[in-house]
């Protein structure tokens, strides 16, 4: 009995010690063009913060399947993907995965090149020959979605069969295959088939992040963990973390291939009236662009820890996330804390890990006092424990 609970116990631990083991980083060709202290390149990444490096993007032509290197400095004298490989002298357990697609990418050419059995070869073919040719470990495909923006009903199928090739192609090599998907209940359910999607790959990114923003007309959180009692429609109160990781989880998702996407940026709004800062108040558009990252409506932890200090600081108790305030701009973000709460949902519902989205908006050069890359940190930390 003694021994058979301690069998048990072992088992408990061994399984708990592997699964809560992924911390996948995204690093982003672009960054390498922001100005001042947002400039972010690969001499920044340390190599022992994350157990997978995911360099994005690159892109798919569309006329013949092949992967396209979608950064022109990058072929002609950049060489992030060398510099990557060379973080392995200092980590040989650090994995290098190349990510395909992402949002600017769009939906139709996936959908084209999936639906054509030799543009699908042809595929796994180019990807097979990168993987060797720059020493990678793992192909992650960042289809955003199928069956959205574009794509079809037959993409949910064709999306598997595309898979289930990589997968034949991979075994020899023992390259890791993954994927990023949608973190939205209702997205979710229309671009997979998430049983046999399971089945295919060896991870699955949830990108549990961007459930609200100016895209909508009023304000809302990017990111809440949990739904608000302000949340009132079936619709509303399934737009957190907790309701997507719950819905990839009851559609038959093993939880171990789940990785957890966590930012380390916010969303923000320009209020229509800065008298009403609450979720669901209106807003005329997005909140103003931040200096490193340079876009309308989204802005880095980097900057707001920065630069942001003289703004109102809230923690939504409900929902688990901060957000900060100043005149009639609003914006909702991920910190420390927030984080914390999110690798321990992560963990608690027995996850592979989690994935960050991106390694260049953290405080990465530790300006604001907490070291650097304070988030990454506490993801890896938690992970750990
Ligand atoms: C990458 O960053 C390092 C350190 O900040 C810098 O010295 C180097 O010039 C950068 N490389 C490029 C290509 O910008
Ligand atoms: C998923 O989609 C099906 C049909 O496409 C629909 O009947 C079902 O209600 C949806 N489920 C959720 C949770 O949205
Ligand atoms: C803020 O806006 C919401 C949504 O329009 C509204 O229900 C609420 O009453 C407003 N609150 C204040 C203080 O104006």
């Amino acid at each position: 009995m003694i021994n058979f609970f301690a069998i048990l116990v072992s088992i408990t631990l061994f399984v708990n010690g592997c699964t809560a083991a992924n911390l996948v980083c995204f690093f982003t060709s672009w960054t390498v063009y922001r100005p001042g202290n947002g400039k972010y390149n690969v001499s920044n990444l340390p190599a022992d913060l994350c157990t997978h490096v995911n360099y994005g993007f690159v892109g798919l032509q569309e006329w013949d399947g092949s992967l396209s290197i979608l950064d022109d400095w990058e072929a002609n004298g950049l060489y992030e993907l060398d510099h990557l490989k060379a973080l392995r002298v200092k980590n040989p357990d650090l994995k290098l995965v190349v990510s395909m697609g992402g949002w600017n990418e769009g939906s139709e050419k996936y959908s084209h090149v999936a639906a054509d059995p030799k543009l699908r070869k042809n595929m796994v073919d180019s990807v097979l020959e990168f993987l060797d040719k720059y020493e990678f470990d793992g192909f992650d495909l960042d289809w955003e979605y199928p069956d959205q923006r574009g794509g079809e009903e037959e993409d949910i199928e064709n999306f598997i069969t595309l898979l289930q090739e990589f997968k034949q192609a991979f075994a020899p090599k023992n390259y890791i295959l993954s994927v990023d998907v949608s973190g939205g209940v209702v997205s979710a359910n229309t671009s997979y088939h998430i049983k046999e999607l399971g089945e295919a790959v060896d991870m699955i990114n949830v990108m549990a992040y961007d459930y609200h923003g100016a895209f909508e007309d009023y304000v809302g959180h990017y990111a809440p963990l949990y739904a608000s009692h302000m949340d009132e429609s079936e619709l509303q109160r399934s737009l957190n973390v907790k309701s997507g990781i719950e819905f990839w989880l009851s559609r038959g998702a093993p939880a171990e291939k789940l990785n957890l996407g966590i930012g380390t940026y916010g969303r923000g709004f320009t209020l229509a009236d800065p008298k009403n800062i609450s979720l669901y108040a209106p807003m005329s558009g997005p909140c103003t662009a931040g200096p490193y990252t340079r876009e309308a409506g989204t802005i880095g932890y980097n900057e707001i820890c920065e630069l942001y200090s003289d703004y109102t600081y809230y923690w939504d108790d409900e929902q688990k996330v901060p957000h900060i305030v100043k005149g009639n701009q609003w914006i909702g973000y991920d910190n420390a804390l927030s984080v914390q709460y999110k690798v321990e949902f992560a963990k608690s519902k027995g996850l592979g890990g989690v994935m960050t989205w991106s390694l260049d908006t953290d405080d990465f050069r530790g300006i604001c006092g907490d070291g650097k890359y304070p988030l990454i940190r506490v993801m890896k930390k938690l992970l750990n424990q």
